[in-house]
């Protein structure tokens, strides 16, 4: 099994050690237009894997993008990270050009590749990609809400004394500041989350995690990028070993909720065919508005967006 990350920067590079550890791949290609990066981040998680007794291949080349050849999943990171005082969508047309350079390169040495995409905005960065590479929408999914769920179930977990372990949760809507964590679909070990915390309570949490990014950004002067990385092996985990695990995952929406036409966090199944299925609640009419709010908030940025793809 291969898999290439594009883009050796904090969160390709962790993604690249957290996968190695798995040990569930034989190959990882790790590309990025600076090839002094990834070779020296592969050579040094290569020789961190001989002292943890590790076997997977690692290896740092420049954008050769052959030596992605035949990767069964491509996880692009690349582009410009958040720096202190910038919004996700600060990044639109930069990150825009990239993803769509980096799909029309990888999809063609990897036609059959499931594609995680990770950059930002993610919900808009995810659809270029997907119109770029001209590919079902199964196989082009966009990693956020296993990350934004990680982050509320954290907060919950801190303010309840309970493990995170137990705690779970449904993550609807744009990877932003309109992201939709479901109290109602809240649970922990089964028992609903409204015994624990009232609504009023939990919602000072749900703020907390819509700024859970921007929070790390503030402290480090970069994005996140160890809960991004493991985010994203879960992904790559339930794709390879078939676990169909239900993560929140950014997927086009086909008429879900009268949405359709983009890309928006939702319940989905994850397997050996990408996003195998999109679970669709039964959401009450203010939930409904909040994820209008989240959809409208991505529209609007996709307004903005100037590449012709
Ligand atoms: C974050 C970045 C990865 O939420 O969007 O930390």
């Amino acid at each position: 099994m291969k898999v290439t990350i594009i883009g050796a920067g904090n969160v390709g590079s962790s993604c690249a050690s957290l996968l190695s550890h798995k040990d569930i791949v034989t190959e990882i290609v790790l590309l990025d237009i600076k090839p002094m990066i990834s070779k020296g981040k592969s050579l040094d998680i290569s020789q961190m894997n001989v002292v943890c007794d590790i076997n997977t291949r690692l290896i740092g080349f420049g954008n050769d993008f052959s030596k992605s050849e035949n990767s069964e999943i491509i996880v692009i990171t690349c582009g410009i990270p958040r720096k202190q005082g910038m919004d996700r969508d600060e990044l639109l047309n930069i990150n825009a050009e990239i993803i769509h350079f980096v799909t029309k390169k990888s999809i063609f040495f990897s036609p059959k590749a499931k594609f995680i995409i990770v950059s930002n905005p993610l919900d808009i960065m995810t659809y270029v990609s997907y119109v770029t590479s001209n590919i079902d929408s199964s196989s082009v999914i966009g990693m956020a809400g296993i990350l934004d769920s990680a982050r509320y179930r954290f907060f919950l977990s801190e303010k309840l004394n309970i493990s995170p372990y137990n705690i779970h949760t449904v993550l609807l809507g744009g990877h932003g500041d309109y992201m939709v964590p479901l109290y109602r679909y809240t649970s922990i070990s089964g028992i609903p989350i409204k015994e624990f915390i009232s609504e009023k309570e939990n919602e000072i949490i749900i703020e907390k995690t819509r700024k859970g990014g921007e929070e790390i950004v503030n402290y480090l002067g970069t994005s996140a990028w160890m809960a991004p990385a493991a985010s994203i092996v879960e992904m790559i985990e339930s794709i390879l070993k078939n676990s169909k695990k239900v993560f929140s995952c950014s997927t086009l929406l086909k008429g879900e909720y009268g949405i359709k036409n983009i890309y928006l966090g939702m319940p989905v199944v994850l397997g050996k065919n990408g996003i195998e299925r999109v679970i669709e609640l039964n959401l009450n009419n203010e939930e409904i508005d909040l994820l209008k709010m989240s959809y409208n908030s991505v529209k609007n940025t996709i307004k903005k967006l100037k590449i012709k793809i």
